[in-house]
């Protein structure tokens, strides 16, 4: 894969994180803040909970179930997380959101 359109910006509100298909097998997470636009694997790398239920706050990004929390920019952990956060490379053209996806992205877990 190269790059997939996957949301126009205007359909994100600054704050949200939206779970987006881009075809029927992969998802993706677009959150956006007052500054940049990310786009993240579906799951949370702790236990696998939707990120889509989690919220962005500055530039913070969130897990709604143990409240894991990273760096919204860049994936790194803050206090609570204990993995980072896969981003995926990302853009803004004309409006609307790419991301460069050669495979989905799937974490580890214990
Ligand atoms: S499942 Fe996301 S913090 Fe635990």
């Amino acid at each position: 894969m190269t790059w997939q359109f996957v949301i126009d910006l205007d359909e994100l509100e600054i704050g949200e994180v939206k779970e987006v298909s881009l075809d029927s097998k992969i998802s993706v997470v677009a959150l956006r803040t007052d500054d940049f636009v990310r786009v993240i694997p579906p799951l949370c790398p702790h236990m696998e909970e939707p990120l889509r239920h989690g919220f962005c706050e500055g530039n913070t990004v969130t897990c709604s179930k143990h409240f894991w929390e990273w760096n919204a920019n860049d994936g790194s952990v803050l206090e609570s997380a204990d993995k980072p956060l896969h981003m995926y490379e990302s853009k803004v053209e004309n409006g609307k959101v790419f991301a460069f996806i050669e495979e989905e992205f799937s974490y580890e877990y214990d």
